[in-house]
């Protein structure tokens, strides 16, 4: 086709175009038609962009058409100008529409693709829960915080000098006996109970107040049956402060059990005798089993024992850089397995720690 164009420009003489513009627009629209038929052909959006450089591109037709305006006098260049532009706006239109129609074709494709049809059933994603142990130590955190208290955390490998002596059991006393201790050397154990960390935070802390904590975390005895664990989990708490009464230990212990097991439960102090508390005191819960009537939960008592407590020794204070006469202060050490067999009514501690899912899902 561009050879023809050519020929007629050749051939063209001087102000003679508007008498032959008629043959020009009659090649034009045969350009035309091969253009719209190469448009047809195209497939793709890539397909197309080959037809327009053909046409458009600076060594395609419509420049090539350009260069003529120079040939044409210039009473004919508008003419010539109109008649180009006429042919390039409705070529370019119509290759400017298929693409537009390519690209929706192919969004809608894609979109159609993406459909998701939103009243199907979902699938269920089964995510994990927390284990008894952790409901029961987050809920006894939650209490503690919510007045004031600071979670802390000791050292699981303690040393002696922690683990007993700064709490007024020195080598050789008989109250060492009570706990099977797992040494590693000769002064460093496993310790055998959360109470070290009341040292800890205390020499961390001394001479500030109030020392407000409760701690967390696992010891480790040398015992292993039904109710006991070569591993649990205790929670320590500590206050100390100018003015700490029995009566501050005994309202707050009954605040911790009503909250954990219940507003209706009641508690009951024994006395007893731990080397770090002066007075000591061990502390029951009423027995929600049997409302106190007496059954094999409570060992037909009518109570269940929970923790250890007392006011915190003077030597206890001191060694930490306390003067006993111008502070005082409670302690409490509870088992958070204890704590959790009698909220769920587990009748073995093993269950808790064997991760079978029939029993942990119970939760
Ligand atoms: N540490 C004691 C034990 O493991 C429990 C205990 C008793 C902790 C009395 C205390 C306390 O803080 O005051 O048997």
């Amino acid at each position: 086709m561009l050879e023809k164009i050519k020929k007629f420009f050749e051939n063209l003489e001087t102000d003679s175009l508007e008498k032959q513009s008629n043959f020009l627009k009659n090649l034009l629209n045969q350009a035309k038609e091969e253009g719209k038929a190469d448009i047809a052909k195209g497939n793709t959006v890539d397909d197309l962009k080959t037809v327009q450089t053909k046409y458009f591109g600076k060594k395609g037709l419509v420049p090539d058409l350009m260069r003529y305006m120079g040939k044409v006098s210039n009473k004919d260049k508008p003419l010539l100008g109109k008649i180009i532009h006429e042919f390039k706006t409705d070529l370019e239109n119509h290759l400017n529409q298929i693409i537009a129609d390519i690209e929706k074709a192919e969004n809608n494709a894609k979109l159609e693709a993406e459909k998701i049809d939103i009243t199907l059933p979902g699938t269920n994603t089964k995510i994990g829960h927390k284990h008894p142990l952790t409901i029961v130590e987050d809920q006894i955190k939650e209490i503690f915080t919510n007045i004031g208290y600071t979670v802390v955390e000791g050292y699981e490998i303690e040393e002696d000098y922690y683990n007993f002596e700064r709490l007024n059991i020195p080598k050789d006393h008989p109250a060492r006996e009570m706990q099977d201790t797992f040494y590693l050397n000769e002064d460093v154990v496993l310790r055998t109970h959360t109470s070290p960390v009341q040292a800890r935070i205390m020499d961390k802390l001394c001479p500030t107040l109030p020392v407000k904590v409760i701690a967390p975390g696992k010891v480790f005895r040398r015992d292993d049956d039904a109710t006991h664990s070569p591993m649990f989990h205790q929670i320590e708490g500590l206050i100390v402060d100018k003015n700490i009464t029995f009566a501050d230990l005994k309202g707050t212990l009954l605040h911790l059990v009503q909250s954990v097991f219940g507003e209706e439960r009641e508690i009951r102090l024994r006395p007893s005798f731990f080397p770090f508390t002066e007075p000591s005191a061990e502390v029951d819960v009423s027995c929600g089993n049997c409302n106190q009537e007496g059954c094999r939960v409570c060992g037909y008592t009518g109570w269940l024992e929970i923790l250890g407590s007392g006011m915190v020794h003077p030597k206890v204070l001191e060694m930490a850089g306390y003067d006993p006469k111008e502070v005082s202060g409670f302690a409490f050490g509870l088992g958070i397995e204890r704590i959790a067999m009698l909220k769920y009514g587990i009748d073995d501690m093993r269950l808790l720690f064997d991760n079978d899912l029939r029993f942990l899902e119970q939760f």
